[in-house]
C-alpha cells in the first residue's frame, strides 16, 4: 500500500469530532491547526505542554486528562495518535482502522492512514507539501519546498498573475526605514503586484530596482505641481492612475501615519471615490534609535519616550509642541526632522529645566549602509552636528537611554 503515492485532499473538520491522543510536543505543533479548522478537539492525555494547557484551559480543546482507552476513536472523523508509548499508539490505530477514522501516527508513517503534510498560507491559499511515498520520506525538504512557496507568495517573487485578486485602488504602504528587508510582507507582497509605485526618497528605495520594467516608478518629489501644492499635486497623480485602473502603491518612508501625510492622501482618495488600503510600516522613530544600538526604553530608565517633529524651530508660531512641557518630562524625546533646528530645540530644553549633560545622539540614515551615530549632550549637540556635519535624515534621541546600549555600539 505504501508504494502508492498518498491522495491528497482538504478536510473540513469544522464541528466534528478529532480525536488527538498523547499532550506532547507533537500535539503542541498540530492543534493550533486543528484549531483553526474549528475542529471539536478531544485531547486524551494524562499530561500535556503548558501550551497544550493553555489551549484546554482557553476552552479551545476538550482535554481528557486520563490514558488512551479502546473506544476513544469510535465517533471520531479523524485522529492524530502521538503518544510515547508505541503500544498504546498501535492499538488506537488498529481501533482507527476498524472504524474507518483516518489516522496520524507520529511515530510509524508507514503504520498510519493519513500524513500531514507540511502547510503554510498566504492571502487565503493554503499550501500543503506532501512526500509522495513513506519511504524516503523526508520531512525538512518538504518543509523546505512549502517555505519557498509561502515565502515566495508573501514577498511577491512567485506571482500567480491570472489568478490572484489585485487590491483595486490605490495602497499606501508604510516602506519602513530603508532597509529592504524592513518592509512588511504585506507591502512588499502589494509592491510585487503594482503597476505603478509613487516613492518617497525615504524608504526603501532599494526594492524599487527589483520591480518588473513594465511597472512605472515615480518619484513623489519630481512630480511637477505647477499651480498646486506639492501634497495636492502627489494626491491628484495617486487618483489619475488609480482611475485608469491600475493598482497603485504609494511607498513611504517608515509608518504612513508618523509624519508622513498618509491621513491627507487617504482622504483625497476616499473624495475622489477610490478604494484605499493602508499597510502600516516600522516608524524610523523606534527602528532607527534601535538599529543604533539605542532603545527608546530601559527598565529603569525611562517609562515613556515622546515622539516629536523639530521641523519648525520651538519659537516658531507655527509649532504645535509644548517644548517647556517636554523639557519637564523624564523619559526619551525622539525627534525626526530636527537636524536643522536642534541648537534652539537643545537650548529650549535646557532653558526649562533639562540638564545640559542629557545625552544626545543622531542617527544617520539608520537601517542603511550609510547609517552613522554621533554622540553629543544637549549642551554640545549644536556645535557637534556642524562639526560632524550630520545631515537628514537622522533621528535625534535625547535621555538617558542614550548611554545604555553604548557600550559594543557602532
Ligand atoms: C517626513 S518624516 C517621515 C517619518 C516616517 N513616516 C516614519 O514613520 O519613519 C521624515 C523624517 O523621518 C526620519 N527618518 C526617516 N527615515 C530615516 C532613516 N532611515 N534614518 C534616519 N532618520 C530617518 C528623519 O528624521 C526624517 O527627517
Amino acid at each position: 500500500m505504501a508504494e502508492h503515492p498518498a491522495y491528497p485532499v482538504g478536510l473540513r473538520l469544522t464541528g466534528r469530532r478529532t480525536v488527538v491522543l498523547g499532550g506532547g510536543q507533537v500535539a503542541q505543533r498540530r492543534l493550533p491547526a486543528l484549531i483553526a479548522a474549528g475542529a471539536d478537539i478531544h485531547l486524551v492525555s494524562p499530561e500535556a505542554t503548558p501550551s497544550v494547557e493553555a489551549m484546554a484551559d482557553a476552552g479551545e480543546i476538550t482535554w481528557h486528562r486520563r490514558p488512551y482507552t479502546e473506544g476513544d476513536l469510535a465517533d471520531a472523523w479523524y485522529a492524530l495518535i502521538a503518544t510515547s508509548d508505541t503500544e498504546a499508539n498501535t492499538r488506537a490505530s488498529a481501533e482507527a482502522e476498524a472504524h474507518r477514522v483516518w489516522c496520524v501516527r507520529s511515530d510509524d508513517a508507514d503504520a498510519a492512514t493519513a500524513w500531514t503534510p507540511a502547510t503554510g498560507s498566504s492571502e487565503g491559499v493554503t499550501v500543503a507539501v506532501l512526500t509522495s511515498r513513506a519511504r524516503g520520506r523526508d520531512p525538512r525538504h518538504t518543509a523546505a519546498i512549502r517555505d519557498a512557496v509561502v515565502e515566495g507568495l508573501r514577498d511577491g517573487t512567485l506571482v500567480a498573475p491570472h489568478h490572484r485578486t489585485r487590491t483595486p485602488g490605490v495602497a499606501l504602504v508604510g516602506g519602513g526605514p530603508g532597509d529592504p528587508d524592513l518592509i512588511t510582507v504585506r507591502g512588499r507582497r502589494l509592491l510585487a503586484e503594482a503597476d505603478v509605485v509613487i516613492a518617497d526618497r525615504l524608504g526603501p528605495r532599494d526594492l524599487l530596482a527589483e520591480l518588473p520594467p513594465h511597472v512605472e516608478v515615480i518619484d513623489a518629489a519630481k512630480i511637477p505641481y505647477g499651480r498646486f501644492m506639492a501634497q495636492e499635486a502627489i494626491n491628484n497623480a495617486l487618483i489619475e492612475h488609480a482611475r485608469q485602473g491600475k493598482s497603485v502603491v504609494r511607498l513611504k518612508g517608515g509608518d504612513p501615519y508618523v509624519f508622513g501625510r498618509g491621513m491627507e492622501e487617504l482622504q483625497a482618495l476616499a473624495e475622489a471615490g477610490i478604494p484605499c488600503t493602508v499597510v502600516p510600516g516600522i516608524s524610523s522613530s523606534i527602528s532607527v534609535p534601535g538599529a543604533a544600538g539605542i532603545p527608546v526604553t530601559h527598565r529603569g530608565v525611562a517609562h515613556e519616550f515622546t515622539v516629536v517633529s523639530g521641523h519648525v524651530a520651538p519659537d516658531d508660531e507655527r509649532s504645535l509642541v509644548d517644548w517647556p512641557s517636554l523639557a519637564k518630562l523624564t523619559g526619551t524625546l525622539v525627534v525626526l526632522m530636527g537636524v536643522d533646528k536642534i541648537g534652539r530645540i537643545a537650548e529650549t530644553l535646557v532653558a526649562h529645566g533639562k540638564s545640559p549633560d542629557t545625552p544626545v545622539a543622531l542617527v544617520q540614515e539608520g537601517t542603511t549602509a550609510a547609517q552613522r551615530r554621533v554622540d553629543a549632550t544637549l549642551a554640545t549637540v549644536a556645535a557637534t552636528v556642524v562639526a560632524q556635519d550630520v545631515k537628514p535624515p537622522a533621528v535625534i534621541v535625547i535621555g538617558e537611554v542614550v548611554a545604555v546600549g553604548r557600550t559594543g555600539t557602532a
